[in-house]
């Protein structure tokens, strides 16, 4: 499986500041067929941004969409009219939209089948609070992906991508533990499997999310169904970014060449063992 390595830049960067971040990431990100990079930025930066992007391999979304297509919605972005720009993916259900912007599964299902109907490729986050951390974070984003995806399970699997980003992890120091990422990712396929079959359920792909810094990427992408990492501050910069598609492109080839970890650079220091937080 290709993996994917995504951003999302919320709403740190001005409308310039976004071009040029755009035009950085198509001169950094490399050119694989290994590893594919999703880059969500700034709203209004998507329509002249789409031009700086030429390398195959580098797609552009938008951070949120309406439920419908079109209609009376007064200040919200169709799906539609992103298919029409050339805008591949919408990312649906970031907690910060639920936090601040009162989103619900409810709502959110909804954008997902709009967005899918208007043939995007759809992006959804889904991933439990700091209570159910320590019992319970599996059943949580189980029980999510239900609510979420069942009313589109016959949807192509490379439309979907699921983002698992707990929301205790999101914007703070460190990222989740590599081993709670595997056991929640391990329940989301388990439970994709259910909704979509086995060979589809089986083929999307499952990011993780959550202050991921470049540090945190081989130990993550070696996990099995951790098919590519979702990135917020760390990848505002792109070399950095571009360093993080690279180590998804090693794993991707150790995968083919029969699985296992991918061989860190020579010159990197073995990691001390970090204690587990539980
Ligand atoms: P962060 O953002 O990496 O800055 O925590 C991640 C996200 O919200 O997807």
């Amino acid at each position: 499986m290709r993996y994917l390595i995504g951003t999302n830049i919320k709403m740190y960067l001005g409308y310039r500041e976004s071009l040029r971040w755009l035009a950085d990431m198509n001169r950094d990100v490399p050119e694989t067929d290994l590893a594919d990079a999703a880059l969500f930025p700034p709203m209004l930066s998507l329509v002249n941004g789409r031009d700086l992007i030429s390398k195959r391999n580098i797609s552009l979304g938008a951070q949120n969409v309406c439920w419908s297509h079109e209609g009376p919605y007064t200040g919200e972005i169709s799906p539609l009219v992103l298919r029409e720009l050339g805008i591949p993916y919408a990312e649906l259900g970031h907690h910060e939209r639920r936090l601040y912007f009162n989103e619900t599964d409810r709502t959110v299902a909804k954008k997902i089948s709009a967005a899918l109907f208007c043939g995007l490729k759809t992006l959804v986050c889904v991933g439990e609070d700091a209570d159910r951390r320590d019992s319970g974070a599996e059943e949580f984003a189980r029980d999510q992906i239900q609510a979420l995806l069942a009313g589109n399970s016959d949807a192509p699997p490379e439309r979907l991508v699921v983002a698992y980003e707990p929301r205790w992890a999101i914007g703070v120091a460190e990222a989740a533990p590599p081993e709670h990422a595997r056991r929640c990712c391990d329940a989301i396929r388990g439970k994709l499997v259910e909704i979509f079959g086995p060979e589809n359920g089986r083929e999307i792909r499952i990011i993780y999310g959550g202050s991921v810094k470049l540090e945190d990427a081989a130990d993550m992408l070696e996990q099995k169904n951790i098919n590519g990492l979702f990135i917020g501050r760390a990848a505002l910069d792109t070399k950095n970014f571009a360093k993080v598609v690279e180590i998804a492109a090693r794993q991707a080839e150790a995968d083919q060449n029969g699985g296992g970890a991918a061989r860190r650079p020579a010159s990197k220091k073995p990691r001390a063992a970090k204690k587990p937080r539980l």
